[in-house]
């Protein structure tokens, strides 16, 4: 087990973190990590990932990335739970962590700033599906107040096995406490 790096700063991702983003994300892939692996129709090309970039900061999205020194470790983000509007308190997030900063504590500071910052922009309730087999990713959204709320069976295909998947929750500030405010998702300002 690592330690957490000192100098570790989590921010919003800029269009100059793509290529490692980019890396992260293929490395993964080619582990079959998680959701992905075999399940990947197209490779993720960099004017994608710029595209995504966009249109989530119109939105009010936050994509954040965990800088060591001007090294991407991991990032996160989060994206609307359904396109339909009465799910648009509702955000679905996914995180990754570089191989080399692999349980280093990078997790358990960008997930909580990731809830944070869709916890700011209004958003109240935050879910995730995670592979089942994936104990690190299961823990780590356990200790961030995550609780596992369905469990989906045999929902995936890959490497010649079906593959169950854990669904997570989290409320974000008072959650279903109260009614929702006029605020609504869809309409809210850019980022600047
Ligand atoms: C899941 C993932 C994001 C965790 O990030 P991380 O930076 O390695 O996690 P942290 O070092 O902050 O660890 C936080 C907690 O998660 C759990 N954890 C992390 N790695 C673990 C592992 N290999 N085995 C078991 N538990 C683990 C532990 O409970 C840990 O707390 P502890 O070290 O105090 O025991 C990372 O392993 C990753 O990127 N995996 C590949 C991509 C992925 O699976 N993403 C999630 C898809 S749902």
């Amino acid at each position: 087990m690592l330690t957490v790096p000192q100098n570790i700063v989590i921010r919003p991702s800029t269009d100059d973190d793509v290529p490692a983003m980019l890396e992260i994300y293929r490395h993964q892939i080619s582990k079959g990590v998680g959701d992905l692996g075999a399940y990947e129709a197209e490779p993720l090309r960099s004017e994608d990932l710029k595209q995504r970039r966009k249109s989530m900061r119109k939105r009010r999205l936050p994509h954040l990335v965990a800088d060591v020194a001007g090294v991407i470790a991991g990032y996160a983000y989060a994206v609307p739970f359904r396109k339909r509007p009465a799910y648009r308190y509702t955000l679905k997030h996914s995180i990754y962590v570089h191989d080399d900063f692999q349980r280093a504590g990078i997790g358990r500071l960008l997930l909580p700033a990731l809830i944070e910052a869709c916890t700011q922009a209004g958003y109240l309730q935050m879910i995730g599906y995670i592979d089942s087999t994936n104990e690190a990713s299961l823990r780590l959204h356990e200790a961030c107040g995550f609780q596992r709320v369905g469990y989906l069976k045999s929902v995936g295909f890959k490497y010649g096995q079906w593959g169950d998947s854990v669904m997570v929750q989290c409320p974000l500030g008072q959650g279903d406490a109260a009614l929702p405010g006029p605020w609504q998702a869809a309409e809210a300002p850019a980022l600047a």
